[in-house]
């Protein structure tokens, strides 16, 4: 089979691989490229019935791997490498990130060769994806050591089935002359419109009660939340296999959150000090306070808003000469925009620099409860500023879960 007539094969026969020929796909797949000629890769082959069952539990018992002659699991390896160069001498120092990225590079190119060569052989393969979902449990199952971790699983024997074709978006869809050039919503509509018409994709749509083929994909086969569980699941194995350490998931993440985006959305909280109407623009991100502004809620000197408004968006200006300037934006229930101009100057100057202090402490995600702790602790002596510490208390306890909700003043 070569490549314009391949096809991903589920269904095979019982007649087996001999070991001859799988060997010769494995070595001859190590011709394929490879990062500083090192071989970052290994590969567990699994054919004895009883393990093979129990590896394809974890793969969910999916029939291709019930049903295959051989599994076989390639893996990222900086194993052997950093073995090697303790036992000469070399101080190794791929135990991180962007080790296991490129052990993980030279695994895919290595596992695709394979899949290339056996297809040109006439055997079958499927590519089993489920390899990263539940990597702790192959690792055990597989006996892998530290820095080696599972990316890819090929289940291969001799077809029993010969399936159409699937469908491919354009070349336009993914090739780019020069730069890269933006989706418009035209562009999509154009590039996808011959996957979204396909009967195969038609009869998805129906079966999963959708009304759109992204809907599959985003609502039932891939979702939000089962990827987000995912990603965790994987940092931990990364954890486990020695690629990553407790330390670097707390750098990648600061320079990203240390960076303020240019909108963020809010929540505005009014609340009552003795006599004084205030309000709060709570700038949140992941739905987690980021940053706030607090201040009198008032014509004259402060902010004054329509009732309804309690939701919005601050967004960051920053002039020619590098001044910075928030501004809040709202959208009445016409769907108009109003922006109000100048957070930062609407406000007495003493709670701005205060609302700064304590925005730096809430993008480093100190724990609200110790936010709200520190903010209570600071010995204030003019009785506005005892006031702004504990509008801002207030406004922020309603993001702690289960605290006692607040009494909000609404009356404008
Ligand atoms: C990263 C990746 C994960 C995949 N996971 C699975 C899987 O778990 N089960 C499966 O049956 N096919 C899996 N496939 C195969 C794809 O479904 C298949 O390649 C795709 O639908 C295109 O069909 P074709 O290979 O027949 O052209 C996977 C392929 C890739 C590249």
């Amino acid at each position: 089979m070569n490549i314009k007539t391949r096809r991903t094969i589920r269904k095979y026969t019982q007649q087996p691989i001999p070991d001859e020929l799988l060997n010769q796909l494995l070595e001859d797949a190590a011709r394929t490229q490879t990062m500083g000629n090192l071989q970052l890769y290994s590969v567990v082959v699994t054919r004895d019935e009883e393990k093979k069952q129990k590896l394809a539990s974890l793969h969910f018992n999916q029939p291709c791997a019930t049903g295959a002659a051989v599994l076989l699991t390639v893996c990222a390896d900086f194993r052997r490498t950093t073995d090697w160069c303790n036992q000469r001498e070399a101080t190794p120092g791929y135990d991180n990130m962007f080790g296991f990225l490129n052990a993980a590079t030279d695994a895919l190119l290595y596992t695709q060769t394979l899949c290339n060569l056996a297809e040109e052989e006439g055997l079958g393969v499927c590519y089993l994806g489920t390899t990263i979902y539940q990597p702790q449990d192959i690792i055990e199952a597989l006996g892998l050591p530290q820095l080696v971790f599972p990316v890819a699983t090929l289940t291969m024997g001799w077809p029993a089935e010969k399936p159409a074709q699937t469908e491919r978006l354009p070349l336009e869809a993914f090739v780019h002359q020069e730069t890269y050039q933006p989706y418009t919503a035209e562009r999509i509509d154009t590039l996808y419109k011959a996957k979204e018409k396909a009967r195969q994709n038609q009869k998805f749509v129906k079966e999963n009660n959708k009304s759109t083929l992204a809907q599959v994909f985003a609502d039932v086969r891939y979702t939000k939340k089962e990827f987000e569980a995912l990603s965790q699941n994987m940092l931990c194995t990364l954890l486990q296999q020695g690629f990553l350490k407790t330390a670097d998931l707390a750098s990648p993440i600061t320079p990203m959150i240390e960076t303020r985006p240019e909108v963020l959305d809010c929540d505005v909280v009014r609340f009552q000090n003795q006599k004084e109407k205030w309000v709060a623009f709570v700038g949140l991100m992941d739905n987690q306070p980021y940053e706030i502004f607090t201040g009198l809620m008032d014509d004259e000197e402060g902010i004054s808003l329509p009732k309804s408004v309690v939701r919005g968006r601050i967004i960051k200006h920053i002039d020619r000469e590098g001044r910075k300037r928030y501004d809040f934006q709202f959208e009445n229930k016409r769907g108009y925009k109003t922006t109000v101009e100048g957070l930062s100057e609407k406000f007495n100057p003493e709670y701005w620099n205060y609302a700064k202090l304590i925005s730096g402490v809430l993008r480093y995600r100190m724990p609200l409860d110790h936010v709200i702790r520190l903010v209570g602790s600071l010995e204030l002596d003019s009785d506005s500023i005892n006031s702004w510490k504990t509008g801002v208390a207030r406004a922020l306890k309603k993001y702690i879960p289960g605290a006692a909700p607040e009494e909000e003043e609404t009356s404008n």
